[in-house]
């Protein structure tokens, strides 16, 4: 798998927690919410984290046009990063605090969509297949070393678990996903 597959997969985890947020919202689920908005922080600063210390700095060598939307991504990962921090300091539940959460998702749905549109792209434009392997390797090494699951973590798990774990997480896509997508994007059960 190469770097900007794994980084979609991330992506498409937390778009999971997104729905599942938007529909305990619905729901007026208070619990549920909050929940998930923890889930939904650690998820991201995770991601950030490894696309700071690894494909960022790494990309953006690759010539002006990448590290001009490297630039972008590192502004936008600041916001998201403020818009945590002030969630963190109000009540779960109470209306600023949805609020925050509702920008926070509009953000990261703008910056993931964009780095998948524009950014990764042109990632695989510019490096060899080869080196974003490598790459991806580098990413899921940084992973754990935070503490965080690897593809490795759930090489376990059979194609059937991974489905319904892809169903209860509510990944988008998951029907058309091969097992290694799948093995990529769901979170351990
Ligand atoms: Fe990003
Ligand atoms: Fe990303």
């Amino acid at each position: 798998m190469n770097s900007t597959a794994l980084l979609t997969a991330d992506h498409n985890r937390v778009r999971g927690l997104f729905a599942r947020f938007k529909e305990a919202q619905a729901a007026d689920a208070a619990a549920a919410m909050a929940g998930l908005a923890e889930q939904i922080f650690t998820e991201i600063q995770l991601h950030t984290t490894i696309e700071e210390d690894i494909f960022y700095p790494e990309v953006r060598q690759g010539d002006d046009e990448l590290e001009d939307m490297v630039a972008e991504g590192l502004e936008e990962h600041h916001v998201v990063d403020v818009l945590i921090s002030e969630a963190r300091a109000l009540t779960p539940g109470e209306e600023a605090w949805v609020a925050k959460l509702t920008v926070l998702i509009e953000n990261v749905e703008h910056h993931a969509g964009e780095e998948e549109s524009e950014l990764f792209p042109k990632v695989r434009r510019v490096f060899a297949a080869v080196d974003l392997e490598a790459q991806a390797r580098r990413l899921e090494a940084r992973k754990a070393q935070l503490g965080a699951p690897t593809m490795a973590d759930k090489e376990h798990l059979t194609v059937e678990d991974l489905r319904r774990l892809a169903q209860d997480q509510e990944i988008p896509g998951r029907s058309s996903m091969d097992r290694a997508e799948l093995l990529a994007t769901v979170a351990p059960g």
